[in-house]
This record gives C-alpha cells, sequence and structure tokens, in this order.
C-alpha cells in the first residue's frame, strides 16, 4: 500500500458552508461506541474520550444516533423527550461538551430527529391515553372495522411485524409503523409541525451542524388511510405504500430548509428515505429541501459489478438532476455488516425479503473473502463523488455477530416477528478499542455487563492493535480518507468509466482512476499507471487481483 503525502488543498465544498456535498461522515452508535462509566452501555464520556479516533481517522462530520431521553423500547429511536439527553448517555452539558470538542478538532456534529413517531411515554401520548383536550389528534387514532370494531383500521403492517394498530381498551385503534411503543404522530395538527420546528431550533441554537431525519419517507400519510397492496414482509418499502413517500412531506422539508438556512453557518440534513427508485429519492434533494439523502440502493447491492455499474451511474444522474450530490453509505445500524454480506453468495438484492434470507444466512461466511471484498468495496465508495458514510467498525473490518445467543438479543425485531428474523443486533456489538476478550476496552465494567455480547476472536480487530499494523483495515481507511481529501475526489465531477473488460469497474476522476476487479480472474492495470493506494497487499507487477480495488495515475487529464 503507498500513499503519497503533502499539503492538504482547500476546498471551498469541503471547508466552507455546503461542506456536506463531499463530506465523509462517521456513524457513531453511541450505545456501542465507548462506555466512559463502566455501566456496559455506552455513552457521551466515552465518546468524547474517542474523538482522537476520528480526527485520526479523517472524517469531516459525526453522525451521533438517537441520544435522547427514551425507554429504549428500540434501542432509542422511542423518544420521551427531544430536549434531553437520555441519562444512560449522559446529560445536556455533556452534549454540548462533545459538540465543543468535535468543532476544536473541526469535526462537525449530526444528531438524529425522529419525527414520525415519539415514544408511548412522551407527555403527548400520555395525554392522549388520559384523552386529555388537543391531544389525541396529535396522534393517528381510528375506530376498527368489522364486529365491535376487533380489526384494525386498515392492513397496513409495523416494520418489526404484525399489525401497525394497536387497540386502547375502551376501543380505539392507534398507528405505529414500528413497534406497540412507537405512536406515530400526525403531522396534519400545526401543534405537531411546530413542535418539531422548535425542536430543530433547540439544537441548532446548541451548535449542532445538523440532523439525520429518521424516516423520513414517513410522517405523511394517505389522508384516506386505504389498504396498502400486498408486498413482501418487512419490505423496505421497495414498492408504493400510503404510509410511505406521499407528496405532502415535501413542503415539511421545504419549512426546514428555511430554519437550517437561517442559520450562520447554515445547519444540514440527511434523509433516511427508503423509496422505490432514485427518481422518487431525488424529490428530496431538490435545491429547497433536504441537503442530502443515502443512496441505499448502494448499500443494498450484491457484490457484482454489473449491479453496481447501474446503481452508481443511476444515484449520480439522479442526484445531479437536482443539483444534489449522492450519498454512498455501505452499512448502517439497522443491516447486516458489510464484511458479512460479502462473505456468501451474491443474490440480486441482498437485504431485500423476495429472497431467502433464512438459506442465504446458513451458508458459511467465509469472512476472510468478505473483508477483502469490504476493504475493496471502501475504496470504490471513496472514490466516487459525493458524501460519503462510515458506520462505526467498518473502519475496523467488523464482521456481523451473528451467533448472538436469543436470550440476549435486544432489538424488538426478533420479538415482534416471532423469533422467525434475528433482527439488528448483530450490527450492534460494542467496538473493540484493545486487549484480547471481551469487553475489549469499551468498558471499564466486566464483559458480561455489556449491553450486547462481544463474539470471541475481535482482539485483533481492535483499534489498538490495528493501529499498529500497516496493513490493516484501520490503516487503509485512514490513508484512503486523506488522499480522498488531499485529491478532492469527493468533488462534484462527473466520472468517466473506462473500459476494462467483464467483471471490472473503472473510472477516472481527472488523473485519478479507480479500478475494482470484482470478476474471477487477475486483471491487468494500466501499464503506465502508478498505484497510489491498493485495498490488499498482495498488488504488485501491474496486475489487480480479484476483490481488489486500486486508485491510481497516469498523469494524464481524461
Ligand atoms: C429508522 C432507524 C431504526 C429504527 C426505525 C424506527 O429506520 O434507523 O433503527 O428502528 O427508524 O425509528
Amino acid at each position: 500500500m503507498t500513499v503519497e503525502t503533502g499539503p492538504v488543498p482547500d476546498s471551498d465544498a469541503r471547508t466552507g458552508q455546503q461542506w456536506w456535498r463531499e463530506a465523509v461522515i462517521y456513524q457513531l452508535y453511541p450505545r456501542s461506541f465507548a462506555d466512559g462509566n463502566g455501566d456496559g452501555i455506552g455513552d457521551l464520556i466515552g465518546a468524547r474520550r474517542h474523538l482522537d479516533h476520528l480526527a485520526g481517522l479523517g472524517v469531516d462530520a459525526v453522525w451521533v444516533n438517537h441520544w435522547y431521553r427514551s425507554p429504549m423500547a428500540d434501542a432509542g429511536y422511542d423518544v420521551a423527550d427531544y430536549r434531553a439527553i437520555d441519562p444512560g448517555y449522559g446529560d445536556l452539558d455533556e452534549a454540548e461538551r462533545f459538540v465543543a470538542e468535535a468543532h476544536d478538532r473541526g469535526i462537525r456534529v449530526l444528531a438524529d430527529i425522529v419525527p414520525n413517531h415519539v415514544s408511548s411515554e412522551h407527555e403527548w401520548f400520555q395525554a392522549a391515553l388520559r384523552d386529555e383536550p388537543g391531544y389525541r389528534d396529535r396522534f393517528v387514532f381510528r375506530p376498527g372495522r368489522g364486529v365491535d370494531g376487533a380489526e384494525p383500521p386498515n392492513n397496513w403492517e409495523s416494520n418489526f411485524g404484525g399489525p401497525a394498530w394497536t387497540r386502547l381498551p375502551e376501543g380505539l385503534w392507534y398507528l405505529h409503523l414500528f413497534a406497540p411503543e412507537q405512536p406515530d404522530v400526525n403531522w396534519d395538527n400545526p401543534a405537531v409541525r411546530a413542535e418539531f420546528e422548535s425542536v430543530l431550533r433547540f439544537w441548532f441554537d446548541r451548535g449542532l451542524d445538523g440532523f439525520r431525519i429518521d424516516v423520513a419517507h414517513g410522517l405523511v400519510k394517505h389522508p384516506d388511510l386505504p389498504d396498502a397492496e400486498a408486498r413482501p414482509a418487512g419490505s423496505q418499502h421497495v414498492k408504493p405504500h400510503p404510509a410511505y413517500d406521499q407528496d405532502g412531506l415535501h413542503e415539511i422539508y421545504r419549512s426546514w430548509r428555511v430554519i437550517a438556512d437561517s442559520y450562520d453557518p447554515p445547519r444540514m440534513f440527511v434523509g433516511e428515505a427508503w423509496v422505490p427508485n432514485n427518481e422518487r429519492l431525488a424529490r428530496y434533494v431538490r435545491p429547497d429541501e433536504l441537503h442530502t439523502a443515502f443512496q441505499f440502493d448502494f448499500l443494498r447491492s450484491p457484490w457484482r459489478s454489473d449491479w453496481l455499474r447501474s446503481v452508481i451511474d443511476d444515484a449520480l444522474a439522479q442526484a445531479d438532476g437536482v443539483g444534489a450530490p449522492a450519498t454512498w453509505v455501505l452499512a448502517n445500524h439497522d443491516v447486516a455488516r458489510a464484511v458479512t454480506r460479502f462473505a456468501r453468495s451474491q443474490p440480486d438484492q441482498l437485504i431485500e425479503p423476495d429472497w431467502d434470507r433464512a438459506r442465504w444466512a446458513k451458508e458459511t461466511p467465509d469472512l476472510a473473502l468478505g473483508r477483502r471484498r469490504a476493504r475493496a468495496a471502501a475504496l470504490l465508495q471513496f472514490a466516487l463523488p459525493g458524501t460519503a458514510y462510515v458506520y462505526q467498525g467498518d473502519e475496523l473490518g467488523l464482521d456481523e455477530f451473528e451467533t448472538i445467543p436469543n436470550e440476549l438479543r435486544e432489538d424488538p425485531m426478533y420479538r415482534m416477528f416471532g423469533g422467525t428474523d434475528v433482527g439488528r443486533d448483530g450490527c450492534r456489538s460494542p467496538l473493540p478499542w484493545s486487549g484480547e476478550e471481551p469487553p475489549y476496552g469499551f468498558s471499564g465494567g466486566p464483559a458480561e455487563r455489556t449491553w450486547l455480547p462481544q463474539p470471541d476472536g475481535w482482539g485483533s480487530l481492535t483499534v489498538a492493535h490495528q493501529t499498529d499494523d500497516p496493513q490493516s483495515v484501520l490503516n487503509l481507511y485512514r490513508a484512503a480518507l486523506a488522499l480522498r481529501r488531499k485529491l478532492s475526489l469527493g468533488a462534484a465531477e462527473s466520472i468517466n468509466w473506462l473500459d476494462a473488460g467483464d467483471g471490472v469497474l473503472a473510472f477516472s476522476r481527472g488523473t485519478v482512476q479507480c479500478w475494482v476487479n470484482l470478476s474471477s480472474d487477475t486483471v491487468e492495470l494500466p501499464a503506465e499507471a502508478t498505484v497510489l493506494l491498493a485495498s490488499a497487499p498482495d498488488v504488485q507487477g501491474g496486475t489487480l487481483p480479484v476483490d481488489t480495488a486500486v486508485w491510481l495515475t497516469n498523469g494524464e487529464r481524461s
């Protein structure tokens, strides 16, 4: 692996008001990042202590998941108070300190905003249950169908399994697209709009640089709440659905953009919108709406060149059509880790339900292969124009912890699907920082207390271990981010595909080329090329082995 060093060029897009156009953003899942008080649960003290890990990695910003006060029915996505930090993580002062210390290192900070639903313990829902005037209309309460209203008002399913409706003892039903402890709010009610606008200002006033919008495609429902067409259970909204992606959403985001733009510097948004295609996604990032929205097709893509190329072309074209950057993401806290996704056969869409996940999961994973591909995928991701997200632990090449004992699983998905879906705990195991066995420096407390267990065998994957290994995933990420910055690879410049043969993705970005070999044979690199960075140590003699990526330069501008 060779890395050129030298001064970092200043780029307006990177450092200025539009920094989000080419940023690399680290997703910090606080429950599993670092435990500062030894109770086995990650917290903001722990996160502050490890900010230098992020600075050393070379990211521009950090997105901190779910830090609000919550009964934790869905790991914090059931928010009881949007203006308070959960006591398990710290308090408001601690959050402000985190933001200030990140800023001291030149790292911007985004948090989650969860506007589709609140916790059933939120004071609004409690008041609604007591039928206090003005509160029920902040939620979606409806009479049931059938004899005595005993059937749910429509056929919508919860994303976590079972009906999306729960019945109160008095007979009315309320809507929850996720767990029953997460009642959906009614965005037709002006009080709801005013409250979330106030919450945005509350945090922007405290120096937060932006928000990741949870379930950004939810919020507004079809006014008639019609039955949905049947779709595969657990589907990530690949088909139109009356609960998602409704036109009325966009007016909300236009009003949020006005608020973000009223700050100096302007604040930014990234939307989590699982929509049927990129044409629909582009509607969220029109110039007066959200700045960015995750490109989930990239994350869903199998390790196949034809598939990846068409995803990249489509994503760039659609984003470009509205003047937005594409937002590349390989993993997050809701999907199986990339190393494990790439360690088995590669069916059409890796996290879609219309293939037999249970059967796929029975294939023995080849983790060395998965890790090799994930390293190559990272170089592909960082060579593309636009923003890139890194899910915590991917910079260490962590694999999915698939064998968590069932009694230790925390995800409501596991319970609500009646155990037929193992849920998302496997990608949420606490990070390994040092040492040879759990808790690997995550916590000062004993390993049995970490909120989710960690697997044996992560000793060689800890931050401490990888720091000293020049060939580690961590050092590959560090080198890639430094070079990406130096070469301005995130800049909004088009990519030119090169004809490199079947199974090979190759494109140029000015003088730099990115080659990724997804075929089953070694590939010849251009004779005059100089390799700047390779995803594996065995790139030599002008050839590119299978499942490997390189950045190279031939000195010419294409
Ligand atoms: C988003 C979050 C996920 C959560 C859900 C409900 O998809 O990423 O973790 O369970 O929303 O808030």
